[in-house]
């Protein structure tokens, strides 16, 4: 892209869940600014008819579809009603999320289930819903909402980094099925002042995480350039990507005492320094098999 390229989203129809609020508002206003028509779900109507109308008195187009992400038949519906009046589905922004933080001694299963449920299931109906019609335009842009949590870990949230790591899983496969149709597949990971965050982050914190900063960084996931399999760390203007990576480890081999040597060689065994952040799940078996000594042994098997 030249200096002088800008984005353009006019003709782009962008639906962007839990943007009744906080970070969803801001992606869909700033989608909007770019030209999208958007589709602003959220839980309740009146946020999302509030949302739609901000964007409208802004000279843009949007309307406001009230239902649960976790819902097939509500997403079913959303997804008609966009394709009745636009007629095609460009851009997906997975963003609808909530919290019920304990520590995992604490945390019952069915708060467990519920967080999965609406940030991984949620993400993959809303997803499911619009994949044959990106497919058949042979254009996509989706983007799935993960978090530092999931990528990193933090204190009390089990349920919600399990379900946020889901998402990159999910993003990595997606990414390679979507590759043939130019649907681009990526991860966001915000740090943001919302009512998510508000009893979470410091008073200093809160006033520079504006959730606005982060917004740019979903329409550029969302642009014609966008990149694919990406995890895009995004808090106060500032932008970094997130990898997962695999050490070159050493062979160890079988034997009786295998799990003794493991122990003895864990410094060589998780040395970052020829560390590589493999294309696809196979690298792994693929380095596996060489290191045993095993040059062309292929690893896809059926049969
Ligand atoms: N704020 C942060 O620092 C931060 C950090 C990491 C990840 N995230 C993620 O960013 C996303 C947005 O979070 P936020 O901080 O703006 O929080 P928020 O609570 O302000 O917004 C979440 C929105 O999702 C909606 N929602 C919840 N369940 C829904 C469902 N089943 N169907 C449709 N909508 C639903 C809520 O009504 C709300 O408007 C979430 O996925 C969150 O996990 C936020």
């Amino acid at each position: 892209m030249t200096s002088f390229d800008r984005i353009d989203l006019n003709d782009r129809v962008a639906i962007v869940t839990g943007a009744g609020g906080g970070l969803g508002r801001c992606h869909a206003l700033e989608l909007a600014r770019y030209g999208a028509k958007i589709v602003v779900n959220d839980l309740g109507a009146e946020n999302a008819e509030k949302v739609a109308a901000e964007i409208r008195e802004q000279g843009g187009e949007a309307i406001a579809y009230a239902g649960s992400v976790t819902d097939e038949d509500q997403v079913q519906e959303m997804v008609a009603a966009t394709m009745d009046r636009w007629g095609r589905i460009d851009i997906l922004v997975n963003n609808a999320g909530i919290l019920r933080d304990r520590s995992f001694a604490k945390m019952d299963v069915s708060d467990f289930r519920l967080v999965v449920d609406v940030h991984l299931m949620g993400a993959v109906i809303c997803t499911k819903a619009v994949w044959e019609i990106m497919r058949a335009q042979g254009y996509g842009r989706i983007v799935m909402t993960t978090s530092s949590t999931g990528l990193y870990g933090n204190f009390g949230q089990a349920n919600y980094g399990a379900a946020k790591m889901a998402l990159v899983g999910l993003m990595h496969t997606l990414a390679i099925e979507g590759e043939k149709y130019d649907i681009r597949v990526n991860c966001l990971a915000p740090t943001a002042a919302t009512q998510m965050t508000g009893g979470v982050l410091s008073k200093e914190a809160l006033e520079l995480l504006d959730p606005a900063l982060v917004s740019p960084g979903v329409v550029a996931l969302s642009s014609d350039a966008a990149p694919t399999r990406a995890v895009l760390c995004a808090g106060a203007g500032h932008f970094a990507c997130a990898n997962i990576t695999l050490t070159d480890g050493v062979f160890i081999g079988g034997g009786e005492d295998a799990a003794d040597r493991i122990t003895d060689r864990w410094e060589e065994i998780a040395d970052r320094t020829n560390d590589i952040t493999p294309r696809f799940g196979f690298t792994q078996g693929q380095r596996e098999l060489k290191s045993a000594g095993a040059e062309d042994v292929s690893m896809a098997g059926g049969g």
